[in-house]
């Protein structure tokens, strides 16, 4: 029997763990969903949804649409990650609902395009946020001198790119050394960055160069209407993005039938709350036109209530943040390829688990490689993000559809948590996500056309693998 069928589900959790060890606890888990999620998104895309929709009611909405529509995924994948808590998440949840073809594409996608282009993002935010000091810049010496071609030509290679290729490792390095310690870092930065989000937002409403008045201040410009509605939201899923992360790194986490569901849920609720706070300082702070022109806006506040010694303490800070994103991101992206490996469904190699700190250390290396390839060749945060969120969605979209499947075909499956307002819920986050996949599919052409063609690349490499690697022989 495969290791992720559904009626593996119906075994105790402990013995279907692709040997991966169970060492994550409860605080594991929150950490892992509020600490990835909140990253390099708020402190810097107010500036691209300001320049999009032009007012500070409008920001707000976007705000709380793309809130709503993040925790109705959470609260659905909380029913499908206590039912089938194992290694890769979505891709467990889709191969049982679907089969190994849609199971491997899933995986493809999220190998080959979402992960890497979440993972340059995350970094190329960071190096964004580390823009204001300027012994970053002394890095172009060398980065410029590097022989990168493509198609003869020589591509400028920025400081920006080198550094963020380098925390990349850095941080490919730390999940290498095991996920308990990973997760340790986890927690204690994620407090830490709370900590730093309440502080920043303090200080900003205890300014007295702060005004109610900004709110209602709007943008002449903006790019207005349905349109400019979307590209804000979809900045917005960016900044909510990684509320799935901890389903695929399930596996790992003791008693995951409660430790899942809650830290789903209750961690949504516990960004949205920051994220309006921090919203709010800024907008405090800043008038609307102001914000459109700041590439760091958080910042930009910062510095206006505490001037440039402040500004660089809390650029440090938001680095910080950054810096723990990155570490969700790579340490639940490496566990997809893994899974499917252990499946038999790709390379072996993936599925390897390191006998010494026993982590899926070959799908670590490759996941950085791939990212570094991406931070090369494309390297602009928007364009790099907005190819995340277009393969995102899609298969979130794919495995929200799941729960009613098995709903009706495993009703005996074992349901820790069972969403609420089914079949509603889930049903509103499958409809909303088509949508934002339309948006922002024409609103990306070109970015989602090479997505779109990197994803159906799966296909003819699905049936290649499959005639290379007989599965069930390495599945048993
Ligand atoms: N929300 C994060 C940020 O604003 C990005 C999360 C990256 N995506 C992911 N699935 N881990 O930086």
């Amino acid at each position: 029997m495969s290791l992720n069928s559904p009626a593996a589900s119906t075994q105790s959790h402990t013995e279907v763990t692709h040997e991966l060890p169970r060492v994550l606890g409860g605080s594991h888990a929150m950490a892992i969903v509020v600490g990835t999620i909140i990253g390099s998104g708020i402190f810097l895309v107010p500036t691209e949804m300001m320049q999009a929709v032009g007012s500070s009611g409008l920001v707000y909405l976007a705000w709380v649409v793309g809130g709503l529509l993040s925790l109705f995924g959470a609260m659905t994948y909380a029913e499908l990650g206590s039912m089938m808590p194992y290694a890769g998440g979505e891709y467990v949840y889709l191969r049982g609902a679907y089969g190994d073809r849609t199971g491997f594409l899933y995986m493809w996608t999220w190998f080959a395009v979402a992960k890497p282009a979440s993972i340059a993002s995350v970094t190329s935010g960071l190096a964004r946020t580390l823009g204001i000091f300027a012994v970053f810049h002394w890095l172009d010496m060398v980065a410029f001198a590097l022989p990168v071609r493509v198609h003869g030509e020589l591509l400028p290679v920025m400081w920006s790119q080198i550094f963020a290729i380098g925390m990349t490792w850095l941080i490919t390095g730390l999940n290498y050394l095991g996920i308990k310690k990973a997760g340790d870092f986890q927690v204690l930065f994620t407090m830490l960055k709370a900590v730093l989000i309440l502080v920043v937002v303090g200080f900003c409403f205890a300014s007295s160069t702060g005004s109610w008045g900004n709110f209602a201040t709007t943008l002449p410009h903006a790019t207005g209407g349905v349109t400019g509605f979307m590209i804000a939201l979809i900045a917005t899923l960016w900044a909510y993005d990684g509320w799935n992360d901890l389903t695929m790194v399930a596996g790992e986490v003791k008693t995951p039938e409660r430790n899942l569901p809650f830290a789903l849920i209750g961690g949504l609720f516990v960004v949205g709350a920051l994220f309006m706070a921090t919203n709010a300082a800024i907008q405090y702070i800043l008038a609307a036109p102001q914000i459109a022109a700041s590439p760091r806006p958080a910042v930009a506040a910062l510095s206006v209530v505490a001037g440039p010694a402040g500004a660089a303490l809390g650029a440090a800070g938001m680095a910080l943040s950054i810096f723990v994103t990155l570490n969700g991101t790579i340490m639940s992206g490496a566990r997809i390829p893994f899974a499917a490996a252990r499946d038999g469904l790709f390379f072996p190699p993936f599925g390897k688990i390191h006998p010494r700190f026993k982590s899926p250390s070959t799908s670590l290396v490759i996941q950085g490689l791939l990212s570094t390839v991406l931070l090369i060749a494309l390297g602009r945060f928007q364009q790099l993000f907005e190819l995340a969120v277009f393969a995102e969605w899609l298969f979130y979209m794919l495995t929200a559809t799941t729960v009613f499947v098995y709903r009706r075909k495993h009703p005996e499956m074992t349901r820790p948590y069972r969403v609420w307002g089914y079949p509603v819920l889930p049903a509103v986050f499958v409809l909303s996500a088509a949508v934002v996949l339309y948006s922002s599919f024409v609103g990306n052409l070109q970015g989602s056309l090479i997505g779109t063609g990197l994803i159906l690349l799966g296909l003819p490499l699905y049936e290649w693998i499959k005639r290379r690697y007989d599965s069930a022989a390495i599945a048993s």
